[in-house]
């Protein structure tokens, strides 16, 4: 009985070994099948490789690199790429990057809209848009098949902007019935941008201000010259009065004033004749001043020559009233005074810039001299007074006088500047 218990225990062990056994063999069997699998792939993808690179290839290494830093590089050079082009097309203007054979790499959608394809050779795309000449279409068309170099627009710039690398600007391209700024911007020796804007609007304004600003040089024009025409009325009143007063001192008055007039209306006439409104060319002035002066004491004395030796300076209207305004009075006293009798004679005028900022008149005559009790600055009689007050109040200049083998006056003022403003006639 006791023989019988223990064999049947054995049994039951050996069961139970048998079983364990078997799930041991089971799983090992299931990992044998993994790496089976595994292998079977791994062989498979070398017998591929080995079929790609056969003849060649000897040995295949696997070399594992950290590509991180260069993956997010990428990344953010994708995205900078995306950002420009979302920049450039959502631009308002026709605007693409095109490279130096004319090939567009890029056209935002307003390019498109008027002509730009990708890809496209520019001149060709825009040969069927307004933006090209009916001349120029015609030779595009001949010429369909030529490829890249040929930029036949005539108003590109684009070769010249890549061989300078410089911004290069057509500043007026009609097309579309609009008026556009065409810019070429090198963005490297084989890309650049190019972009138009439409100045339409501030062309027609351009225009507008233009003809405003004409009607009112017209309008100053006409001012000066009726100013002129008056002051000349003046001129002839006057003279015509002194020829009619018997009393000597009473015609003087008379001429003096006539003069004067006839100095101020020069200036006007010169105005209005000049192209630039706000300045005198005073070589110009003094000439005519010199003729008429020749001509109003001719009667008097013939024999004086009255000369402009050197003029070399632009003045405004201020300073050319008050300078026309002294030489007259001291060339016409030179006439009246130092060469009595008939007396030859010449009287010379100089104007000329100093220094950038001063100017300095000099009025010499080989008369007489002047008395020896006049003293300029403290003169009893008006037309010293006169002369003097103008140069040291109006012009802030000085003024001196020299006895040498005649007469000699020597002024200088600060030569106040005018912006030259050159108008249309
Ligand atoms: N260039 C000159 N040569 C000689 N004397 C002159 C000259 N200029 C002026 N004078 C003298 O100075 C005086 C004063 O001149 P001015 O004040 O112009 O008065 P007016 O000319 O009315 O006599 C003149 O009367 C003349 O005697
Ligand atoms: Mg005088």
């Amino acid at each position: 009985m006791v023989q019988n218990d223990s064999n049947a225990k054995k049994y039951q062990q050996l069961i139970e070994d048998k079983k364990n056994l078997e799930t041991l063999v089971n799983i090992k069997t299931k990992e044998l099948a993994d790496i089976n699998k595994k292998l079977k792939n791994e062989i498979t993808e070398r017998k591929l490789i080995e079929a790609k690179f056969r003849d060649r290839v000897t040995a295949v290494q696997l070399v594992l690199r950290d590509i991180t830093e260069r993956k997010q590089v990428e990344d953010s050079l994708a995205r900078e790429v995306s950002f420009r082009t979302t920049l450039i097309e959502a631009l308002p203007y026709p605007t693409m990057v095109i490279n130096k054979d004319r090939i567009v790499i890029f056209a935002n959608k307003v390019a498109r809209d008027v002509g730009a394809k990708i890809g496209g050779i520019c001149w060709h795309d825009f040969g069927r848009s307004d933006y090209i000449s009916e001349k120029d279409k015609e030779y595009i068309n001949q010429h369909k098949t030529i490829k890249g170099l040929c930029s036949h627009c005539t108003f590109c710039l684009a070769d010249k902007a890549l061989a300078e690398l410089k911004t290069c600007i057509a500043p007026e391209v009609k097309a579309f019935g609009r008026i556009f700024e065409t810019y070429w911007i090198p963005i490297s020796d084989n890309l650049y941008l190019h972009y138009a804007l439409d100045i339409t609007e501030k062309k027609q304004t351009e225009k507008q201000l233009l003809s405003s600003l004409n009607e009112k040089v017209i309008l100053l024009r006409e001012i000066h010259h009726r100013v002129k025409n008056n002051m000349q009325v003046i001129v002839s009143l006057l003279r015509i009065h002194s020829r009619r007063v018997k009393d000597v001192n009473l015609r003087k008055v008379f001429e003096e004033c006539r003069d004067r007039v006839n100095a101020m209306s020069l200036i006007h006439e010169l105005l209005y004749q000049s192209e630039d409104l706000s300045q005198i060319d005073f070589k110009i002035y003094l000439k005519k001043l010199c003729r008429n002066l020749c001509g109003a004491y001719e009667t008097l004395n013939k024999n004086v020559i009255l000369t402009v030796k050197q003029c070399s300076v632009k003045l405004g209207i201020d300073q050319s009233v008050a300078i026309g305004m002294v030489i007259t009075e001291l060339a016409s006293n030179a006439f009246k005074h130092a060469f009595p009798t008939g007396k030859k004679g010449t009287v010379e005028i100089s104007l000329f810039e100093l220094d950038e900022k001063s100017v300095q008149l000099v009025i010499r005559d080989d008369g007489k001299g002047m008395p020896p009790e006049i003293d300029i600055m403290n003169a009893q009689s008006l037309g010293l007074q006169l002369s003097v007050a103008t140069v040291i109040s109006e012009l802030g200049g000085s003024i001196k006088m020299e006895r040498n083998k005649g007469t000699q006056f020597t002024i200088c003022f600060k030569h106040r500047k005018v912006e030259s403003k050159f108008l249309p006639k």
